[in-house]
Formats: C-alpha cells, sequence, structure tokens
C-alpha cells in the first residue's frame, strides 16, 4: 500500500522551536526520504476558527506566517502539497456522515478535547463546532486515505478517534477508508518542548516562546534568561538536571558534532550533564552553548523565510495549486464514502433500473 503523510497547524500564530522538534523537522524529513507516495501539509483555518470565532482576522493574518514558516523549515511545494483547510468543501461533508459514527460520550472522553475545554474556560458552553473537531480532524485525515500522521503527543487522542471512525465506517458500509497512525517523536524532550521560563507550555501570552522567525538578538535573550536550576546559585555548587529547561532544549536539539565545534573540551552531552551534576559549570556556559547551536540550527530558515517573504503573491499562488491538488484527491475520497453509503444516486445505473422495474416502468434506451 502506499504510504501517504496527512498533518498540520492551527493558524494561531507564528510557528516557534516547539513545533519545530515535535513536527515539523519529522515532516522535512520524511518528505527527503522519498518513502512517501503523497505528501499532505494542511493549514487548518477551519480548525482555528473552532475556538477563534470572534478572531478570524488572526486566523486570516496567520495563514501566510504559518505557510513561510513551512517553506523556510525546508517543506518543498514541488514534494509536498501544502493546502488550506476551509477550501476543500469536500471535508466539511465527510464530517457530516462522519458524526453518525461517534457518540457524544465518546467526545467528552477524548482527553485533549477535555483539557481544551478547560483551558478556554468553555465549560459552561462549549460551542458545537469545538466540541466536534476531532471529529473534523478524522476527515482531515481519511479524505486523503491517510497512512501516516506526523504530530505532537497532544495529538495521539485526535489519531485514535480517527481509527475508530474508519474501522466503523469500514465495518458498516465498505472497505473504502485507511486506518492512520500517528507518528510522535522518540526523544522525550521533543514531545513536549517547555517555555523557556519552564512553564511546560509555549504560549505567546506567556511570552516564553522562541518562534522561527525571531531575531538571532531575540534568541539569544530568550535562551540567555531560561529557566534552569534555582539551586545552582555558584558555580561550584552542584547542579540538577530534571526540569532545567536549557538541558531540556539540549536534549531536543543537541547533537555530538556540536562539542566539536563549541565547545571541545566535552565530547557529548553525557559528559557536559555530568560535570554540570557534580558542581563547576556555570549556567552561562551552557546557555552559550545551546545558544550557538540553536542559531545554527535557526540560521538556514530565516535565509529562507527572507527569499520567500520577497514574493508574498507566490506564496498564496503555492496555496492556491496545493489547494486545488487536495481537493481533487478529496473528493475521490467522498465519492467513494457516498457510494458505500448509498447515497449515490445519480451515478448507479443499476439502483434506477431496479427502481423502474419495481414500478414497472420503462428505462430510457430499453423497452
Ligand atoms: N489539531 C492540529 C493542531 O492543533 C491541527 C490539525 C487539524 C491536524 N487537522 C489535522 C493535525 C489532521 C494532523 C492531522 O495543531
Amino acid at each position: 500500500m502506499d504510504k501517504i503523510i496527512l498533518t498540520g497547524d492551527r493558524p494561531t500564530g507564528r510557528l516557534h522551536v516547539g513545533h519545530y522538534v515535535g513536527s515539523l523537522r519529522r515532516r522535512v524529513e520524511l518528505q527527503n526520504s522519498g518513502e512517501y507516495s503523497k505528501i499532505f501539509i494542511m493549514i487548518a483555518d477551519a480548525q482555528a476558527l473552532t475556538d477563534n470565532l470572534e478572531n478570524p482576522e488572526k486566523v486570516r493574518q496567520n495563514i501566510v506566517e504559518v505557510a513561510l514558516d513551512y517553506l523556510s523549515c525546508g517543506l518543498d511545494p514541488t514534494k509536498s502539497i501544502l493546502f488550506i483547510q476551509s477550501q476543500i468543501p469536500e471535508l466539511t461533508e465527510l464530517t457530516f456522515y462522519y458524526m453518525n459514527l461517534v457518540t457524544v460520550s465518546r467526545l467528552q472522553r477524548n482527553p485533549t478535547v477535555k483539557n481544551e475545554i478547560q483551558m478556554r474556560n468553555f465549560e459552561a458552553s462549549i460551542p458545537v463546532g469545538f466540541f466536534t473537531y476531532p471529529i473534523s480532524q478524522a476527515s482531515d485525515i481519511t479524505a486523503f486515505k491517510a497512512t501516516t500522521v506526523p504530530v505532537g503527543e497532544d495529538q495521539l487522542p485526535m489519531i485514535e478517534q480517527a481509527r475508530e471512525i474508519v474501522h466503523k465506517f469500514n465495518t458498516i458500509y465498505a472497505p473504502v477508508l485507511v486506518e492512520p497512525t500517528a507518528l510522535i517523536p522518540q526523544n522525550a524532550a521533543c514531545l513536549r518542548l517547555p517555555g523557556v521560563d519552564g512553564k511546560a507550555k509555549m504560549s505567546k501570552s506567556l511570552g516564553n516562546c522562541i518562534y522561527l522567525a525571531d531575531t538571532p538578538e531575540t534568541v539569544k535573550k530568550q535562551i540567555m534568561s531560561m529557566y534552569t536550576d534555582p539551586e545552582h546559585l555558584q558555580v561550584s555548587d552542584p547542579g540538577h538536571l530534571e526540569g532545567n529547561t536549557v538541558f531540556t532544549y539540549l536534549d531536543a536539539f543537541c547533537r555530538d558534532e556540536h562539542f566539536e565545534r563549541y565547545l571541545p573540551e566535552y565530547a557529548c552531552l553525557q559528559e557536559l550533564k555530568e560535570h554540570y551534576t557534580r558542581g563547576g559549570l556555570g549556567d552561562v556556559k551552557v546557555k552559550k552553548l545551546l545558544n550557538n547551536i540553536i542559531q545554527e540550527e535557526l540560521e538556514p530558515i530565516r535565509k529562507r523565510r527572507k527569499e520567500y517573504e520577497k514574493d508574498i503573491p507566490e506564496i498564496y499562488n503555492i496555496l492556491k495549486k496545493g489547494s486545488e491538488a487536495a481537493r481533487e484527491v478529496a473528493a475521490q475520497t467522498l465519492s467513494e464514502v457516498k457510494s458505500a453509503m448509498r447515497i449515490n444516486y445519480f451515478e448507479d445505473m443499476d439502483l434506477i433500473r431496479e427502481q423502474a422495474e419495481r414500478f414497472g416502468s420503462s428505462v430510457q434506451g430499453e423497452n
């Protein structure tokens, strides 16, 4: 069977290094591996509206930001189809049919939705669109017959729900849909990169993000202000690694070759960690190493962004072409879904003949 990727992001802000180590970096590797026959990368604007109903302008503004982040990370429109969710009406149609396959109590049990309802103070009144977005996400995935969905850990319940919908659909109607598998980072530090303040979540309002598009100065400032070990007051004190943001970031970004370049007195991260826990290694030295590594990683991304920023109409053109190509694929799946569900009346000559016979009337072209 063909291996197909579908994944995406809500356009509610610029993408940050958490997105990068959690999924973006992997997508580019997968794209360039040549193992996938098709790769669909979606800007999930319709999903973004499910909890930003009064903020359509924010979603609109961030489409191009996310597209620029994608392209500057190395997603290549000649290899991957980049498209906008709302431009594929077939996705909405699929969602309506899938709604029959999911119960309210099943949606209520989705841990990511539960969590988001709390975060958004939606407990008292949840918009139906928001509540049902896991079903819409199942449509996104299945419309493209995706086998593989590279996402962050928080998306696992969505993939699970999509698998259930596929299973139920294929059992009741016909084996049209493909069960997707999630692909999450193997490296624990990449699963959930904390904010620079050590808080679990990077968020714009907390000001604790490092954005892919940040200037080298801003990135450095964020790294030098990073939360470390509050008990590590003097260089000679033994330091702790657990909950130490600088070391979590090193776990996510650092490779042995970085030591040769930036800190040759250590062979690898393990040696650095041992020195830190023993005592005698200052935070500033570790932060400078991290700064060098992250700057090296972000530099080509910034450069490519500058190039793409020179021709913004071309970005929209890429998304328009991608949306047209994506729509063709989704329309094909929808047509298979509708035949399986027996709602393809006008394409089914047998149906018309059968009904004509039942009523004893004639069929055009026959008598
Ligand atoms: N829920 C994802 C996010 O919040 C975005 C998304 C929408 C998605 N549809 C998807 C991800 C389908 C993977 C597959 O970032």
